[in-house]
């Protein structure tokens, strides 16, 4: 009820403020800032982003909450405590990792991602859903670029936190992040209500590129204009921003972003070797198969049109070919 969501926005707040407070701390923070001063991030946009450190203790987090009186057990609940099973006693549940605190689009903080300084794995762990934390409800960074996006009527779609938080201090503003998950319907929403162009950035990895043709698919159910961008070298957009700056980031990457069919059509070629005529005839195939998706005929033409020029191949046999796609789907 109400009682609950407001301890809870009153104890998240304390906590966020807790943790920046310990890792601006130098007995205390040296390990976490380190950390991120050591990946190229400012302690301005540490400040701005309000992120922590969760110390290497069992109960830091827990006494001070019991100095200010916090209902331990809401804790528990929500993700924040873990409670120990042969005495019941509570522990803190983030340990030596960095703390990102996970606001609401009103700036409310209302979830925390800890990462553990190292390659262990789980590289993050988060609080679960809660009655003030959907996660599929929000995008990370939405308060903090939501006049960018007015401004631009474009937004970008990151994978990850560090990929916004390095964004925002390249100067690159218009800018939030899914949080790995795939996007849900009321993400995709959320950007198709705000902007007019969405470009998704995901991570160049195999897994990125597969996630962001899932989100092209959400997105694009609605009459806007969807784009992909890839960042080279299978760098994620935080690494190559920190590399090249956000200049290059939006000259050369977010500029040569390309629309969701066009950049299959290069990806499609991954691997084939289009002298050769089955891998051409193949690649065809695949895209044709991808031309039948579009339910805008003007398109589905637009990119008929590409693949007969590129292929000399006539319109009517590329035509033909999909129709017998459409025939056998139904
Ligand atoms: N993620 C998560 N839990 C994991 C791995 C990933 O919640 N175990 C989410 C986080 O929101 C993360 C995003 O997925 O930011 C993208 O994951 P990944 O690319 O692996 O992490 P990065 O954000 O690039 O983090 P880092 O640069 O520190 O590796
Ligand atoms: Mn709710
Ligand atoms: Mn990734
Ligand atoms: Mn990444
Ligand atoms: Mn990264």
């Amino acid at each position: 009820d109400k009682n609950d969501r407001e301890s809870l926005y009153f104890a998240f707040d304390l906590i966020s403020q807790f943790y920046h407070y310990l890792i601006k701390n130098e007995k205390f923070g040296n390990l976490g800032l380190t950390y991120l001063l050591n990946r190229g991030f400012t302690k301005e946009i540490i400040q701005k982003f309000n992120i922590g450190y969760a110390v290497d203790s069992w109960d830091t987090l827990t006494h001070f909450l019991q100095r200010r009186k916090i209902d331990l057990a809401l804790m528990e609940k929500v993700g924040i405590l873990s409670k120990r099973q042969f005495d019941h006693k509570y522990f803190d549940r983030f340990r030596n990792r960095i703390m990102f605190p996970i606001a609401n689009h009103r700036g409310k903080v209302v979830s925390f991602a800890g990462r553990v300084l190292t390659d262990e794995k789980p590289k993050y762990i988060n609080t679960p859903e809660s009655e003030i934390f959907h996660k599929g409800n929000l995008l990370f960074g939405f308060h903090l670029a939501r006049q960018e996006i007015k401004r631009t009527n474009q937004v970008i779609l990151f994978e990850g936190y560090l990929d916004v938080i390095k964004a925002h201090q390249c100067g690159v503003t218009n800018c939030v992040a899914s949080m790995g998950t795939s996007l849900t319907e009321t993400q995709a929403s959320l950007l198709t209500r705000h902007a007019e162009t969405i470009i998704i950035c995901y991570d160049s990895d195999d897994a990125g590129i597969e996630a962001s043709f899932r989100a092209a698919a959400i997105l694009g159910k609605e009459q806007h204009i969807i784009k992909i961008a890839k960042v080279p070298n299978g760098l994620d957009p935080d690494d190559y921003m920190t590399k090249f700056g956000g200049e290059k980031f939006s000259s050369d990457v977010i500029g040569a972003s390309q629309t969701v069919m066009s950049f299959k059509m290069n990806y499609f070629r991954r691997g084939r070797d289009l002298n050769d005529e089955g891998d051409r005839m193949r690649y065809v195939e695949e895209v044709i198969k991808e031309i039948a998706t579009l339910t805008k005929a003007v398109e589905r033409d637009h990119y008929l049109r590409m693949l007969s020029d590129e292929f000399s191949i006539s319109l009517d046999a590329l035509k033909h070919q999909q129709y017998q796609i459409y025939r056998q789907r139904q």
